[in-house]
């Protein structure tokens, strides 16, 4: 092994994502439509606890019903975000500024297409994301664009049911096509979902499907199923079209990578670990990047009574356009094994796991892991030999500050440590990997406990739970830190 530490080469894409119901605000502004996202409600005199069953619990009609009459935004963090929207053009001077070379945002289904189902589109939508994207280049960053992360028109849900109506795809490839005819030119990357497991891991996010209006839980995850199907195929005839309109465009796959290590040698565990890893994550990237449903997912499907209803072209579709790339989020491993009453329980992203008793843990729970990117980055690209992109990694935690200062060390060793694993999977073992968007680049609301407080950025939003602040954007020691480490990769 080699014992020089090894360095990022000079074209890996360092940048920054953040999601538009997050960070963008302005939910009510210049036409744009209400969405899923503006939906869920949050209450900042919540303890931890409530915080956190909070977290795992799917809305109910009554609460999307409710929160679908009321204008206020108290209690929606998600309608306010950031106010992005009105501040983006500074943002993105500040993101360039600290040298990083790649942004990923996502679409506002409702700003384009409010109901997601006129045949014409809203011009604002449209400008606002031609002159952010505009902004980037002119300040010297590529863009990748999230089509969808999450959140889609509330009309959708009401009137077709979300994801499980097939009618969805066309209006999915509508938007797609309106953005590749306006804003193509200016994309550098399209990943047409974000997360597409979240489907299976945390439904109303993924498929906009809501659990209690199912009869019990085999209708549910028969829907969330045939809802990921119509996924599947929206993403295919996405890739389809986007390849004649964009010829030079990059399409993308994309998960929540959740690796999973067996607890034990015990094979019981080895095996646990191993049909975990298959459905939890190569399920959907088998779908996407070699274009057919895996044979374990057949056997999954007839133990559980899972009946897919396809098209007779579907198969062809998916075999047709597969991903130009595979990208995924990563924010830690977990460990699993036959007997689980051994170990204690400790949260993750989307899914809580069993704790690793090597490993530490941030602020919420959720496993630190930095070897354990190197070890997925070379098992999906041996298991596809496709060009990787990590879309989204960083740690939330609680941030504090002090005399206008914020130093935020835990931060830079959380990202260091996994830059450092890049950096070895690239050099060491050869993986090709294309570049890494730093999660919540500036700091948004969380999307798994809407929390302001769980802060991800390298820039500080001087806003609270309860929205309260001035909104002023502060720089944090890891933003000096990222600028010399973007420095150092420009050689
Ligand atoms: C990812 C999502 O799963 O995790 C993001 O794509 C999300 O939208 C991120 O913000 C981190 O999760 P959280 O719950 O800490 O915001």
């Amino acid at each position: 092994m080699n014992s020089k530490k090894p360095i990022l080469p000079a074209e890996f894409l360092l940048g920054g994502a953040i999601s538009s119901s997050q960070a963008e605000g302005a939910y009510d502004e210049d036409g744009r439509g209400l969405e899923t996202q503006d939906l869920r409600y949050f209450d900042y005199h919540w303890n931890r606890e409530q915080r956190d069953h909070h977290r795992n619990v799917n809305i109910t009609t009554p609460e999307f019903n409710q929160a679908k009459v009321t204008s206020q935004t108290d209690n929606y963090p998600l309608r306010r975000g950031i106010d992005f929207y009105h501040h983006y053009r500074e943002d993105i001077k500040l993101l360039a500024e600290s040298g990083l070379k790649i942004f990923r945002t996502s679409i506002s289904w409702g700003r384009i297409f409010p109901n997601g189902d006129e045949t014409e589109p809203n011009q604002l939508g449209l400008a606002y994301y031609r002159d952010m994207f505009k902004a980037c280049h002119d300040n010297g960053m590529q863009v990748f664009v999230t089509i969808l992360h999450y959140s889609v028109p509330v009309h959708l849900v009401e009137n077709y049911g979300g994801w499980q109506n097939r009618k969805m795809i066309d209006f999915y490839v509508k938007l797609a096509k309106t953005l590749f005819e306006n804003i193509g030119d200016l994309v550098d990357y399209w990943l047409p979902f974000n997360e597409i497991n979240a489907s299976r891991f945390n439904p109303y996010n993924g498929v906009a499907i809501i659990k209690d209006q199912f009869a019990n839980e085999h209708d549910y995850l028969q829907a969330c199923f045939q809802a990921l199907h119509h996924q599947f195929v929206a993403n295919a005839r996405t890739i389809e079209l986007g390849h004649r309109l964009l010829p030079h465009a990059k399409f993308g796959g994309m998960i929540a990578r959740f690796t999973t290590y067996p607890a034990t040698c015990l094979p019981a565990d080895v095996f646990k670990a191993y049909t975990d890893e298959n459905i939890k994550n190569y399920f959907y990237t088998d779908v996407e990047a070699r274009g057919s449903y895996p044979y374990y997912m057949v056997k999954y499907f007839k133990r559980n009574n899972i009946n897919i209803l396809m098209n007779s072209t579907d198969k062809e579709l998916l075999k047709n356009n597969t991903v130009d790339f595979l990208s995924f989020s990563y924010y830690m491993s977990m460990i699993d094994t036959v007997d689980i009453k051994e170990y204690r329980k400790t949260s993750g992203n989307l899914v809580s796991g069993l704790k690793n008793p090597y490993l530490k843990t941030s602020d919420w729970g959720w496993q630190i892991d930095p070897e354990g990117l190197r070890t997925s980055l070379n098992e999906m690209y041996d298991r596809y030999q496709l060009p990787l992109f990590i879309a989204e990694n960083g740690i939330g935690a609680y941030d504090k500050v002090e005399n206008g200062k914020i130093n935020d060390d835990y931060r830079i060793q959380y990202i260091s440590a996994h830059l450092d694993e890049i950096a070895k999977a690239i050099i060491d073992d050869g993986v090709p990997v294309i570049g890494y968007t730093l999660w919540g680049i500036i700091d948004i609301v969380s999307c798994g406990t809407l929390e302001m407080s769980k802060r991800y950025g390298i820039i500080y939003v001087d806003l609270d739970d309860s929205g309260s602040g001035t909104g002023k954007r502060l720089l944090k020691k890891s933003y000096y830190w990222m600028q010399r480490v973007t420095a150092g990769l420009k050689g």
